[in-house]
């Protein structure tokens, strides 16, 4: 169970997060719990989440080891500063910072060479729902950003389907759609990876995940996790999506 914190939280509010919420998730050891803050958050967030299992993450990351690369971050750097995970591919970096499937391949692979569990993201436009293109996008995505991996290399990434439309909106994906893409991913690991690889590899959802519609979304065999945001940034509601696992 994954928190995108996106730009939100100062470093006092991020501790003040974690002394409200790791009390909450205490003794949950059935599932990985990420928080990805700000980048300048991850040392009180390393800080504030000492001696838990809580992970902590970075939202982005550049492909270079080092260089003159003005206001990003390495993979190394991250892995430096304690962080064992980082997204890549999010829709939100995709549209903004312009990134292309070659780029969350080269970024997934320097993640994977300072050790980071890469969480790669994908998922349909709204307009490429309703033009019916969604297979067709999603097959691409992995294409570009996936399908250029070893073996021993995807093995230790995580994906997660978020459908752009779904993000931000408080318009989930029904459990059925969300399954329906999730086999469809699956499938392509299937084809490109072999069917050990496709059984293994964790898919999350994400998109408009809160406390009242996670349990329904994880009982659907596809779904392997949450990748959530908004209701991430409260303690109580991101601690009930926790325990849903
Ligand atoms: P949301 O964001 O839960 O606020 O829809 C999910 C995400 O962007 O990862």
């Amino acid at each position: 169970m994954a928190g995108n914190w996106k730009m939100y939280k100062t470093v006092q509010q991020t501790i003040e997060f974690f002394q409200r919420f790791n009390p909450l998730v205490n003794g949950v050891h059935k599932c990985d719990v990420v928080i990805f803050p700000p980048f300048v958050n991850i040392p009180a967030a390393q800080c504030a989440a000492a001696g838990t299992e809580i992970k902590v993450g970075g939202q982005d990351v550049h492909w270079g080891k080092e260089g003159a690369y003005t206001g990003e971050i390495s993979a190394g750097m991250l892995a430096a500063a304690g962080c064992e995970w980082v997204l890549v591919g999010h829709s939100e970096r995709r549209l903004y910072g312009f990134e292309t499937d070659a780029d969350v391949l080269k970024k997934t692979q320097s993640s994977l060479e300072a050790g980071l569990t890469p969480v790669v993201c994908v998922g349909e436009k709204l307009e490429e729902r309703k033009a019916g293109k969604t297979e067709q996008i999603l097959v691409e995505q992995f294409a570009g950003g996936l399908a250029g991996l070893t073996e021993e290399q995807f093995s230790k990434v995580v994906i997660a389907y978020e459908p752009v439309w779904a993000i931000g909106t408080g318009h989930t994906a029904t459990p059925d759609i969300a399954a329906d893409a999730h086999r469809l991913i699956r499938s392509e690991v299937q084809k490109r990876f072999g069917s050990d690889a496709a059984e293994a590899v964790r898919i999350l959802y994400g998109g408009s995940v809160k406390p009242d519609n996670v349990e329904r979304l994880m009982l659907e065999q596809d779904l392997d996790g949450a990748l959530v945001g908004g209701a991430s940034l409260d303690a109580e509601s991101f601690s009930k999506i926790v325990h849903a696992a």
